[in-house]
């Protein structure tokens, strides 16, 4: 038996479970689960052998950031980090290239490529409930090995949120939070209360680019929610049919589920880009700095794809230097939950602006972490103001 008819007898042995034994053709694949620090040694072997087997990816391939870019590493994350790790980071990377992965390393794929309206396996979940929620796009929430699967037979199980009955809201959520909480904060305490189904969204407004994405990713990160309806920004199948349970969210929920999320002590550092900045939030960093005026005084890492990073090398280098004078790192094709950065530099108790990143680093790293918005995090790293 060839690999691509293993392969497929693997698919159609899950969707035997979850889909009826039904399959669907996907136009590209995003594979998660790519960090050494996840995978380790048994994901290491799985992608070499498939590699070496002959096997190549049938769609387009991106791929979620890995637990170091080997490619764009400083020379001091070089002497920081283990040297066994990076060495297995960089076989995982080269599978991946071999078996014909594009190595965008990001979880923002959509930011540098028209998914719009596509039907697509994606593997990470705040990539997901963004597609789903704002592109029009279907995917379900798929784990790393059958993301590889996929993107070798260009087919999934064509589970419900492939199809229009299954991308209905299920229950109305209002939202009775003012303005102050971040929406970060805002989108894990709907995720923390529902924990599943689509919620059409009733909002005190509708946030945009990085809000956007970070609401939508906190969201996903208690819960098993990969879409949402957000009136006027999610394009298709927004009105329940029929009556539907209806939430409401309130400014106690988020008191208590958040609580322990502010901050009230000195952060070791500031960690922003989860999900991975853009451009122009790199810009608008530059711009907060500016007008505070400051150089930071805790290390501060902005965690972008390797695209954008590439990008910035080629074309607008200036950028990334000016921000290195105000003592700002930006940091390719990685993040502070898939590396080891951490553990290797010592980080204790990290700031952020992503309740994302928050949970993992309490779950996978056991480092305390605060979460506010970008504004308060660049005026504590720059001593302007501090809140404990
Ligand atoms: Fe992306 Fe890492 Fe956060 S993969 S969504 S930056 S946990």
């Amino acid at each position: 038996m060839t690999v691509l008819e293993r392969a497929e007898r693997a698919l159609v042995k899950v969707a035997e479970v979850l889909s009826g034994g039904k399959l669907v053709e996907v136009s590209a694949v995003h594979i998660s689960g790519v960090s050494y620090l996840t995978i380790r040694d048994a994901g290491l072997h799985f992608l070499e052998e498939l590699a070496e087997s002959g096997a190549r990816f049938r769609v387009p391939a991106t791929v979620n950031p890995a637990g170091v870019d080997p490619l764009h590493l400083s020379p001091e994350l070089r002497e920081t980090l283990p040297h066994d790790f990076v060495e297995k980071q960089c076989r995982i990377l080269h599978a991946l290239e071999k078996l014909g992965a594009e190595l965008t390393l990001t979880c923002t794929p959509y930011l540098y490529r028209d998914f719009r309206n596509q039907v697509v396996a994606w593997g990470e979940s705040s990539a997901v409930i963004y597609g789903n929620t704002v592109l029009g796009l279907r995917t379900d929430r798929w784990g790393g090995p059958l993301t590889v699967l996929a993107a070798v037979v260009g087919k999934v199980p064509e589970t419900k949120l492939y199809r229009d009955e299954g991308r209905y809201p299920t229950h109305v959520v209002e939202v009775r939070v003012g303005q102050r909480y971040p929406w970060s904060l805002v989108g894990y305490c709907i995720g923390t209360v529902l924990r599943s189904g689509t919620p059409y969204l009733k909002l005190r407004g509708v946030p945009q680019g990085r809000e956007l994405r970070n609401f939508l990713a906190a969201l996903a990160t208690p819960s098993n929610i990969n879409r949402c309806v957000l009136p006027g920004l999610t394009p298709d199948l927004v009105e329940p049919r029929g009556r539907v349970p209806e939430v409401v969210i309130t400014e106690e929920d988020l008191r208590r589920i958040c609580e322990d999320l502010e901050l009230r002590e000195e952060p070791d550092c500031i960690a922003l880009g989860c999900p991975h900045y853009s451009y122009e939030d790199l810009r608008e960093i530059l711009s907060i700095l500016v007008r505070l005026g400051s150089r930071v005084r805790y290390p501060v890492l902005v965690f972008v794809s390797r695209v954008l990073y590439q990008r910035l090398l080629q074309e607008e280098k200036v950028l990334l230097e000016k921000l290195r004078k105000y003592g700002v790192d930006v940091v390719s094709g990685t993040c502070i939950v898939v590396s080891p950065l951490c553990e290797s530099l010592g980080y204790r108790h990290v700031l952020t602006d992503s309740a994302k990143a928050a949970h993992y680093l309490r779950t996978l790293h056991r480092c305390r972490s605060s979460v506010t918005d970008l504004e308060t995090c660049l005026r504590v790293a720059t001593g302007a103001v501090r809140p404990w």
